[in-house]
């Protein structure tokens, strides 16, 4: 018997890597789903999955929720700036656990992107490099959703605004990298491995066009130069860091930071990873009120 544990299954792509372990066989009783507030995916419990409290900035909270686990999925954490730390934190007791294969949600080439996101996904990489532990590296690129989820505000204006400067971002749904991460966990390959993972590659003007054909609504893409760009998104209310670090991700994909035409993902899914065109039509989808 093999026991997987993911964690951050309360967020959006643990929890579907929950799923796509159980949707691929693994038992919910070999399943464990460590989240800060077990609370949040009682559901989950309810369907015999075994939930552990954790938490990456609390060590001590870590050896139980490890205890008697064979491979973990450590999905990246979200406190942007505290991220090695905490990730160090779960690496080191991962290794003390006897944890035989990690598998960690990195960024697309993290060791030599220029992402402002880089930096700690890179040192993570090299935590586990220094580990020893068998180390299955996911180097995801963007979210679909980081665009599908803002349909209604894209409708709504008519517009895409950005400034990535015509660039192209190579993106895949939460569920493909999900259930990629899933296949990296049940695969009997016991090698350490890094894949660079991402579907298909569009720019702003492709993401408008799509947008426009599924929904009715027609919506442009308007590229603004980056200090024009930070400056609307301060107007929209956004203090100055952050509207600085929303601009530097678009001056990120403008440098071709997040486009990559590795195939790795299609190979792990073993299927075409998720198009453009689906997943604005299943945020469409979703959005539109039961009839
Ligand atoms: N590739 C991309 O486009 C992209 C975009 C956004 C994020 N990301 C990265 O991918 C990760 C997963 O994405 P997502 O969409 O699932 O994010 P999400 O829905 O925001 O979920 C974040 C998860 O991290 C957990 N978490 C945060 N700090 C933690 C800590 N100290 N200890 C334990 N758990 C902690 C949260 O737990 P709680 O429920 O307790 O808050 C939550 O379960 C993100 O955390 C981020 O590193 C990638």
């Amino acid at each position: 018997m093999t026991t997987y544990a993911v964690t951050a299954a309360s967020g959006h792509l643990g929890r579907l890597a929950v799923e796509a372990l159980l949707a691929r066989g693994a038992a919910p009783a070999d399943v464990v789903a460590i989240v800060r507030t077990p609370a949040k995916v009682a559901d989950l419990a309810d369907r015999g999955v075994v939930v552990r409290a954790g938490d990456y900035s609390d060590p001590a909270s870590l050896p139980a929720a490890l205890a008697g686990v064979d491979r973990l999925l450590l999905v990246s954490g979200s406190e942007v700036g505290q991220r090695v730390a905490q990730h160090a934190n779960v690496v080191e007791a991962a290794r003390a656990a006897g944890v035989q294969r990690l598998v960690y949600t990195s960024l697309l080439r993290a060791s030599t992107s220029g992402s402002p996101l880089a930096p700690e996904h890179a040192a993570t990489e090299e935590v586990l490099a220094a580990s020893g532990l068998t180390t299955v590296v996911l180097r995801n690129s963007w979210y679909f959703e980081n665009y599908t989820g803002r349909l209604a505000e894209y409708t709504g204006s008519g517009a895409v605004l950005g400034a990535t400067g015509g660039g192209k971002v190579s993106a895949a749904t939460r569920a493909d990298y999900a259930e990629a991460a899933a296949v990296a966990l049940l695969s009997e390959d016991g090698t350490s491995r890094t894949y660079e993972l991402a579907g298909p590659a569009f720019d702003f003007d492709e993401l408008a066009a799509t947008i426009t054909e599924v929904t009715g609504t027609t919506v442009v893409s308007r590229d603004l130069p980056g200090e024009e760009y930070e400056q609307t998104l301060r107007g929209f209310g956004l203090d100055a860091g952050t509207a600085a670090f929303v601009a530097g991700l678009d001056a990120s994909i403008a440098r071709g930071d997040l486009l990559t035409d590795s195939d790795d993902l299609a190979g792990l899914l073993g299927r075409p990873a998720t198009t453009l065109r689906e997943a604005v039509r299943a945020a469409h989808e979703a959005a539109r009120p039961a009839a």
